[in-house]
Parts: C-alpha cells; sequence; structure tokens
C-alpha cells in the first residue's frame, strides 16, 4: 500500500506521531465518499438562516441533543440541519454559515469515534479558513474523567484558530447537562439571530424543516430522564463459587415498553445505593434517616433520599470543601487536613470529620444526584423478544481498611431481583454494529464481561441465518472457573457455527497468557480474515487490554501484510472508517 506524507518532516511530532498521522489522514482520505449524503434545505426554506448542527457523539447523548437543539431553532427562524461529524470534512465546513457543534468525549479526552476524523483533520494544517462562520461549542463530558470535555475544548480550540468567530462561549457540561444545555442553546440562537438576520418565508414554517434523520429507535418516551421500569426475570452467576470474580448474567423484560434494539447497543441502568452503606452514611451524619429533605423527586425521608437520589460514592468538591473550611472546629481540636484525593466516598469525609455536622438539607445539596451505569447487550432481539440481557462484573474491593462496592453492579448482582423492577433506558451505538452483508467473516474480542455483546452477536448471526465465519477471542483468570458462557459457546463451536473460538485463561498456567498473546499466535490467519473483509471488534476494558490489542492488531498489520508503520497505521483507519474496527471498551 503506497501512502502520501501529509506531516511534513519539520512538523513538530515524534516520528511515531508522525507515522501516526500520516497514517491516519491518508486512512481518512483514501476512503472518503465523494460526496456525503446531501443536507441542502428545500428551496422554500432557503432565505432561513441556516444553521448546521454538528454532533460527535458514541452513545447517543450529543446527538440527541443535537436534534433537540434543530426542533428548537427551527421553532425560532433558523434553517436547521442536524450532521454527523462523519458526514463532513473541514472543506465541506468551510461552505458554512453558522454551526453549533456538539460532542461528548471518549476515552481518556479523546473525541467520539464519528468524530476522530473531522478532529484529526481541523488539528492538522492545511485546512481552509473558516473566517465566514459564527459558532458555538457544546461539550458534553463528566467531571469524574481527568480530560474533562477535552474534545469539545479541542474543537472550540480550532475552530477559533481556523479564524471561525465564536457567537456564543463554550459550555462544558457535567453529567447533568440539562440546564447548562438549555442556558447555551438559548444564548447562542440569540447571538445568532442578531448576527444573522431572519426571513421566515411564509411557504416553509420553521416547524417544517426536515432534519435528516439518523435512524433512532428508543421506544415511546423512555429516556435517561424517563426510564422504563423494567421487571428483572433473571440474575444467574456466570463465574464459579470459587472464582476471584462475581460476573452475573441479568436478564429484564421489556414487554410492554416499545423499547427496540440491535446487537451492539447499550442500557442504561439506573441503581439504588446499598442499604448498609446508607445506614452508616446516616450514622455518620448521627441522623435516623427520617428527616425530610429537598429531593430533585420531591420531599423524602432522608434515608430514602440518599437509597435512590444521591450519589455516594466520589465526593462532590463543594462537599470536600465545605469540610475543608470547618478545618479547626469550634471547640478547637484540628481535623485531618482535606485533600481531595483521599476520599474515595462521601463517608470517607463524614468519617474523618466526627465532630462537624451537617444539617440534613445543607448536606444533600452538596450531594451529586445518583447516576445511571451502561451495560453492554448481551442477547438478540431476534432470539429474545422483549428482553434484553446483560453480562455484569460485580465492583468489589477494599480501600483504606473499609470493603466497597460498585453503586450499579453490586445493586444488580445482590439487590435487583428482590427490587423486582429496575429502571432501564437504551442507548444506541453508532459504530458497534454487525456487517449488513451477513456473508463477512467477524473477528470478536471480548474478555471477562467484555464477551457480552458477542454473545447478542452471536444469537443474532445464527437466527439471521447468516453464512460469514465467526471467530472469538475470549480470556479471562481461570477455565475452571471464569469461562462466561462456556455451555453455549462450545455447543457453537462443535457444531461449526462458531468457527474459532481462542482462550487466553490468564492464571492457568505459570507465565500469563492474554487475548492479545493468542491473537498474536494466530497472526496470519487473522491477518487473511481481514484481508477477506472481516469486521473486526474489541469489547472491555479499556485501560489496557483495549490498548494492547490494538498494538498487537497494528503488528499482525504490520508483520503478515509487509508494511512500514507509517502503511500499517493508515490500513487501521481505513478499517476504522469503513466501521470494520469496532471498539465497545469502557
Ligand atoms: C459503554 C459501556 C458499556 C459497559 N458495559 C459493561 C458490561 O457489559 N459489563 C460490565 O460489567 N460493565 C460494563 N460497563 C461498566 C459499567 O458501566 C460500570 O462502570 C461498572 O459496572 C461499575 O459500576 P458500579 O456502579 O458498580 O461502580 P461505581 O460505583 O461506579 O464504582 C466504580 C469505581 O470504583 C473505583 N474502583 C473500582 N475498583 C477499585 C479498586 N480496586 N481500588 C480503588 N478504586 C476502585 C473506581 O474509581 C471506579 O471508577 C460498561 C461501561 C460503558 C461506558
Ligand atoms: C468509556 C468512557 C470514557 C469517557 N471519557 C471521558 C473523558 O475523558 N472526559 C469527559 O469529560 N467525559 C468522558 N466520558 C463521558 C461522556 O463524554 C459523557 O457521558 C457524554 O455525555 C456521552 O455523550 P454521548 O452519548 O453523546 O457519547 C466518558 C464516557 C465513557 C463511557
Amino acid at each position: 500500500m503506497s501512502t502520501l506524507p501529509f506531516i511534513p518532516e519539520s512538523a513538530p511530532f515524534t516520528p511515531e506521531q508522525r507515522a501516526w498521522l500520516n497514517g491516519f489522514l491518508n486512512g481518512m482520505f483514501s476512503r472518503l465518499p465523494a460526496a456525503s449524503p446531501t443536507t441542502n434545505p428545500a428551496p422554500a426554506a432557503r432565505q432561513l438562516a441556516p444553521l448546521t448542527i454538528l454532533f460527535g457523539s458514541q452513545t447517543g447523548t450529543a446527538e440527541a441533543l443535537a436534534k433537540r437543539a434543530a426542533k428548537e431553532a427551527g421553532k425560532r427562524g433558523f434553517a436547521p440541519t442536524v450532521l454527523d461529524m462523519a458526514q463532513t470534512n473541514a472543506t465541506k465546513l468551510a461552505a458554512e454559515k453558522n454551526i453549533l457543534l456538539i460532542t461528548s468525549t471518549y476515552g481518556e479526552g479523546e473525541p467520539p469515534d464519528n468524530a476522530k476524523a473531522l478532529h484529526a483533520a481541523l488539528k492538522a494544517n492545511g485546512v481552509p479558513p473558516l473566517s465566514n462562520i459564527y459558532f458555538s461549542v457544546c461539550a458534553l463530558g463528566d467531571r469524574n474523567y481527568n480530560q474533562f470535555c477535552r474534545c469539545g475544548q479541542d474543537f472550540d480550540g480550532f475552530l477559533e484558530k481556523l479564524g471561525a468567530k465564536r457567537a456564543a462561549p463554550r459550555v462544558d457540561c457535567d453529567v447533568e447537562y440539562e440546564e447548562p444545555f438549555n442556558q447555551w442553546l438559548d444564548g447562542v440562537l440569540k447571538a445568532l439571530g442578531s448576527e444573522a438576520p431572519v426571513t421566515v418565508s411564509p411557504e416553509a414554517p420553521a416547524s417544517k424543516i426536515e432534519i435528516p434523520a439518523t435512524k433512532s429507535k428508543s421506544g415511546k418516551g423512555f429516556s435517561k430522564q424517563n426510564p422504563f421500569p423494567a421487571p428483572v426475570l433473571t440474575v444467574r452467576r456466570l463465574s464459579s463459587a470459587d472464582s476471584q470474580k462475581d460476573v452475573n448474567h441479568v436478564e429484564f423484560s421489556l414487554e410492554g415498553s416499545n423499547l427496540e434494539y440491535e446487537p451492539g447497543d447499550v442500557l442504561g441502568v439506573w441503581p439504588q445505593n446499598c442499604p448498609e452503606l446508607v445506614s452508616a452514611v446516616l450514622a455518620a451524619l448521627h441522623c435516623d434517616g427520617e428527616e425530610a429533605v429537598a429531593t430533585p423527586a420531591g420531599e423524602l425521608p432522608l434515608r430514602a433520599a440518599l437509597h435512590k437520589h444521591y450519589d455516594l460514592g466520589k465526593p462532590s468538591p463543594d462537599l470536600v470543601a465545605t469540610f475543608a473550611t470547618a478545618g479547626v472546629l469550634a471547640n478547637g481540636s484540628s481535623e485531618t487536613p482535606v485533600s481531595d484525593e483521599k476520599w474515595l466516598d462521601v463517608l470517607d469525609v463524614l468519617q474523618a470529620h466526627p465532630n462537624r455536622a451537617l444539617p440534613p438539607n445543607e448536606f444533600v445539596r452538596l450531594l451529586r444526584n445518583l447516576q445511571p451505569r451502561l451495560y453492554s447487550i448481551a442477547s438478540s432481539p431476534i432470539v429474545h423478544p422483549d428482553q434484553v440481557h446483560l453480562t455484569v462484573g460485580a465492583v468489589r474491593y477494599e480501600a483504606q481498611e473499609r470493603r466497597r462496592k460498585g453503586v450499579c453492579s453490586t445493586f444488580l448482582a445482590e439487590r435487583a431481583l428482590a427490587a423486582g423492577q429496575v429502571g432501564v433506558y437504551l442507548c444506541h451505538n453508532r459504530v458497534f454494529k454487525l456487517p449488513a452483508d451477513g456473508a463477512r467473516p467477524i473477528i470478536m474480542v471480548g474478555p471477562g464481561a467484555g464477551i457480552a455483546p458477542f454473545r447478542a452477536f452471536l444469537h443474532e448471526r445464527r437466527a439471521a441465518g447468516a453464512i460469514g465465519r465467526n471467530w472469538l477471542f475470549f480470556g479471562d483468570q481461570r477455565a475452571a472457573h471464569d469461562f462466561l458462557y462456556r455451555d453455549e459457546l462450545e455447543p457453537m463451536l462443535s457444531d461449526g457455527f462458531l468457527h474459532r473460538l481462542d482462550t487466553a485463561f490468564s492464571r492457568d498456567q505459570t507465565n500469563k497468557i492474554y487475548v492479545q498473546d493468542r491473537m498474536r499466535e494466530n497472526s496470519r490467519q487473522l491477518f487473511r480474515w481481514l484481508e477477506q473483509g472481516a469486521y473486526f471488534y474489541v469489547c472491555g476494558d479499556a485501560s489496557r487490554m483495549a490498548k494492547d490489542v490494538n498494538t498487537t492488531l497494528l503488528e499482525i498489520i504490520q508483520k503478515e501484510g509487509g508494511f512500514d508503520l507509517e502503511a500499517s497505521y493508515a490500513y487501521l483507519e481505513q478499517l476504522k472508517m469503513e466501521k470494520r474496527y469496532a471498539r465497545d471498551v469502557y
């Protein structure tokens, strides 16, 4: 494969960074369609102020907000077009007039998949000036990540550097994005209205403007804010009693919800806090739990409020600051100095300050609201209509001499069945999808709970009669205790539906073996499958596994394809552009 050097040697990059960028840009430009789907407004709408709303989204939040922004903009006399960032490029951007850019951040400060190409293109040199554009950015993120809202901040900086004019300041939204988003939208639409006077055509009332739709099937009215109360059908342990892990298969009923999903999608689950933790917090507050407090759901007794509405995990900066200012107490005694790093949860802060009493209402005002967790769906709706299944690894660990539990994973493992119903909603993954052509081979790398979407893929392909070959890499600690879904996988292997199953049980021998080692051992065959059009999927741990798998894949492409490093990066980027390399990693 021949590649063009986009990045000159004089550019301030290391050889490795230059190779990656050249590979990335080669992959991108060799595959970009000549023309993306047209987004021209209908002729009657041309007199309205054009507004392009770009979104970068992994699990649909930014996409949903982009659509909401379009609806609101339509009402206010704009001709809005919602555009997936993957459907545009730097040259096309230059022809825009008004841009709203709404994007999440993924990985460790990275763009979501559909925003990667545009992000790289705007970052590189040689982009046409964007001085005719007015823009504003809404960045979605989560303050628990170090690189809070990084991707939105990057785009904000790129657009400014390229000469575009900021119509309203960027907003950086934490998990509770509703209010800041609404304020931002109101502000930017007002600002753009004054910059770009509107002539509303009588023939084209704003409400009739068509927004190019991306497929959305999230059921009737159920959402993160309005979850479906799904009956819990099953919670079954998948790892053995002697395993060091506790992984559970969880089944919910979706009957009557109208919720529809595809393999590759993700389920949002609203958890409840552990009653023992709630009791410990109440004890530390010297409260009995009956005290009435204001919550997002109205006034409730403190115990119920802490159980269902507030996050007792990582304390908010406000809570920490309140205790930091406590410093020296009224009785003259001093307390442990407060450092953000030290407090893993709210109880840590309370227990370190036993003499500091806070009125219950003041205390809950300093807490974050409890948030849902996401889980890769492990079922196929064809095989299990009206149900959705998950594979959930319970998070339990000891720190600072206290046993601690992950909120949602242990709620599902220990109490969901007794709770009877759990609030759930769907997130549609835009990239992590089976090939439309069932004859294509697929390679799946899913150690641990990362196997979840691949159970869904295999069930779906079998039920749909897809004839493409299936290759699964699975790994965990020990075969005897951690071979998740072994009872389903081995029969699939023996009857030939699963063409290859390569397992890596790290603790079954003295030297550790991981899925990437199995990939390396099968490097020739794996590359052959890629050359035959295989799709390559990775699911599970983002911090190490997905990085190691990525590096190994690159090595395999380099070795078996006989490419240099740049051409290998380009090969990988090309796979991504064709949606043949997709990751669901967390
Ligand atoms: C798109 C997506 C798909 C996912 N799919 C799945 C899936 O299919 N199956 C699955 O099991 N999970 C999946 N997850 C992860 C899942 O969403 C939750 O993050 C996970 O279950 C933990 O949530 P929790 O509420 O139990 O833990 P939390 O209460 O959120 O606690 C987790 C936190 O505890 C801390 N922690 C954990 N271990 C330690 C330790 N040893 N020492 C110190 N601190 C520690 C860390 O800060 C960690 O962030 C997915 C995540 C995403 C984003
Ligand atoms: C695996 C993962 C990694 C994330 N990394 C970051 C990050 O580095 N910085 C940040 O601010 N938010 C991060 N987030 C939070 C998302 O940006 C946030 O949830 C956003 O609302 C998701 O929007 P989307 O559904 O449109 O993709 C991460 C979320 C997940 C699930």
